[in-house]
């Protein structure tokens, strides 16, 4: 999700009103993924790199976060969400992760859409974490084997199969240390359209593109 800065500007408003329009579009694409019948919708709220954004910008993102998961939790519910959360939770504050573990408890049971938030992730970190992992769990024999299918499940997103679409918006043409491992084989879609414009239409067009991709997976059909 990009560009919600450059959204409010054009508007002659602060950042932080891109980031509140912003969390609308994430429900119209959560809504719109529900309706498709799409199994894992995933959002890249916040990187470990956008800590380093000035601290009230970050306080407001934070705060922002916490509010619209707690206010979500009717709609996951009525549309039988799982919300998720993965990252480096460590960075988050006590009661973020408290708001994450209750609202991620109430939804798992759902049978609908998976909806991930990738909080304080970046995927460098979690290739790291996930071999420091793999290197505690095995012995340096079994190590050594190691097979690359099998560090997937020492990966945050274990259990999650990798993306099928990749989607950026607002027109920067980067990964930014998102899914990198993930999306090896992810189809990718980029987008003028700043986050905050990006609702159903929007979406449906990406879905759009998406189908008429022909995988081959490196292969020759
Ligand atoms: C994306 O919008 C939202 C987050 C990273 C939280 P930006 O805040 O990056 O908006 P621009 O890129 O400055 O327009
Ligand atoms: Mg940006």
């Amino acid at each position: 999700m990009d560009g919600n800065g450059r959204w409010a500007k054009l508007r002659g408003k602060e950042r932080v009103y891109g980031h509140f329009e912003g969390v609308e579009s994430v429900r119209a694409c959560m809504e719109t993924a529900v309706e498709m019948g799409i199994e894992y919708l995933s959002v890249y709220a916040f990187s470990e790199e956008n800590w380093n954004r000035p601290q009230d910008e970050v306080i407001s993102l934070m705060e922002l976060m916490m509010k619209s998961m707690v206010g979500e939790l009717e709609n996951f519910m009525d549309h039988q969400v799982r919300f998720m959360v993965l990252g480096n939770r460590a960075r988050l504050s006590e009661g973020l992760n408290a708001t994450i573990d209750r609202i991620s408890s109430a939804t798992a049971h759902n049978k609908g859409t998976t909806f991930i938030l990738f909080l304080s992730y970046s995927g460098k970190w979690d290739i790291m974490q996930a071999m420091k992992k793999a290197a505690a769990a095995l012995t340096p024999e079994q190590f050594q084997q190691m097979k690359q299918e099998d560090l997937d499940q020492y990966l945050i997103t274990a259990g999650i199969p990798d993306p099928d679409l990749m989607i950026r918006t607002s027109g920067e043409l980067r990964i930014s240390n998102y899914l990198l491992w993930q999306t090896a084989y992810s189809e990718f879609y980029f987008t003028e359209t700043l986050w905050p414009d990006f609702r159903k239409p929007q979406f449906m067009e990406a879905l759009e593109a998406y189908a008429a991709r022909d995988r081959r997976y490196g292969k020759v059909k």
